[in-house]
């Protein structure tokens, strides 16, 4: 069986390194497809060669650009590779532009299409990666779904066959790396904080970065917090500050350290020590929860609904006064129950699905 990966964006260098590590363990043929959707070394290559994933086959240098430029690109590019490479499943991840691309260009060849983290809602049309999510649910034929909620989702679609509950790849990637990420990074050494002493904040999601309102609302709750906020800035996010004039506003603040965005193990490690997290990830949502560190999300809905039932995750949205009122106040009461992401073998579960129907699901 041959088996084609699709990846572009920096959460899916982190879901593809225990799948692909596995289907080397297997002897499986993979041809990996990088778009090229993110691309600078701190977004891009530190991931490669932190996680020792292998070397992406092809690498289409896609870039930036608006959705329909982007996406269209991909299309175009990933469907020339496919022609040449003629794999028997294409496996793609979460809900990015990439996500969405690679599933077209699959399906209309008529080869499988593979959808890790199928499922996931936010039931918001607004939100770019809930439209990508819909669309690739609906076109694959192997909808490999994180959680019992992800699996509901589909079903209430109508979408029955080919779905399988598999646990959270995160959740596997978590649970090999923070072992590595405790023994080898020096990343609090290199601030120079300790333990516990302040919040970690990412921000980057549409929502929040396109409009000054809610940006400008999140930069001032953060300053007005008092707290020492570490905040690993996404570059889309490093633009927008710089369109609203609002970059030297967050440099002059003493309690907030801007740095660039990180590596995987160093992020791990920053989390694990953060006293709260502030995010618009999802993923960063799921390694909060994971990592037992309460969680402010800085959204209105999220599809990691577990974190949020359980009260390790508070909804706030871009509104500074309930942000500061979260970080002041905001703490879990309860336990937290990771075994709804799976067991940590998500990755051996859908590589063992996929060998196992010689990719011929029907
Ligand atoms: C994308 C995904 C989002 C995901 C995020 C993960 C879509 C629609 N969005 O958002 O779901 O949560 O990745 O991080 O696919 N840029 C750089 N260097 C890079 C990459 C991007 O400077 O290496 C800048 C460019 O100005 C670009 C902007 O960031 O226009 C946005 O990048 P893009 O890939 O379009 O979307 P993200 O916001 O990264
Ligand atoms: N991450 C990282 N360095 C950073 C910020 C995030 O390694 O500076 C990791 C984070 O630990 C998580 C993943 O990137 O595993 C989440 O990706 P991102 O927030 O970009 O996208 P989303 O999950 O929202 O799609």
């Amino acid at each position: 069986m041959k088996i084609a990966t699709v990846v572009g964006a920096r959460p899916q260098f982190i879901k593809m390194a225990p799948v692909s590590q596995e289907f080397e363990r297997k002897g499986i043929d993979e041809v990996v497809i990088h778009t090229g959707q993110h691309y600078d070394y701190d977004m891009n290559r530190i991931f490669f060669e932190q996680l020792k994933i292998r070397e992406p086959d092809y690498y289409l240098g896609v870039g930036s650009g608006t959705h329909g430029y982007q996406t269209g690109e991909m299309l175009k590019r990933i469907e020339e590779v496919l022609i040449k490479e003629n794999p028997d499943v294409v496996l793609v991840y979460g809900d990015t532009n990439s996500t969405l691309a690679g599933a077209l260009a699959t399906v209309k060849l008529h080869i499988k299409v593979a959808h890790v983290e199928a499922g996931l809602r936010s039931f918001d049309k607004r939100m770019p990666e809930e439209v990508n999510r819909i669309l690739t649910d609906h076109v694959s034929d192997y909808l490999f779904a994180p959680t019992k909620t992800a699996v509901r989702n589909l079903h209430s679609e109508g979408i029955r066959e080919g779905v399988y509950l598999t646990g959270d790849v995160m959740y596997d990637a978590l649970l090999y790396n923070i072992k590595v990420a405790r023994e080898t990074s020096d990343i609090l050494n290199r601030i120079g904080l300790k333990s516990k002493t302040y919040l970690l904040a990412t921000v980057h999601r549409a929502e929040n970065t396109d409009f000054k309102k809610n940006l400008e609302s999140i930069v001032d709750a953060f300053i007005e917090s008092e707290e020492t906020v570490v905040f690993p800035i996404h570059p889309r996010t490093k633009k927008y500050l710089g369109y609203y004039g609002l970059t030297k506003k967050i440099e002059k603040a003493e309690n907030i350290m801007l740095i660039d965005p990180v590596g995987y193990l160093d992020m791990l490690v920053l989390e694990e020590n953060a006293k709260k997290i502030l995010t618009d990830s999802g993923g960063v949502q799921k390694e909060a929860y994971f990592l037992k560190v309460p969680c402010i999300t800085l959204r209105k809905r999220t599809e990691w609904v577990e974190t949020v039932e359980d009260e390790w995750n508070i909804l706030v949205g871009a509104d500074k006064e309930k942000i500061i009122k979260a970080i002041r106040e905001f703490k879990p009461s309860g336990e937290t129950y990771s075994y709804k992401f799976g067991d940590g073998k998500a990755s051996k579960r859908i590589v063992k699905t996929l060998i196992e129907s010689g990719g011929k699901i029907t």
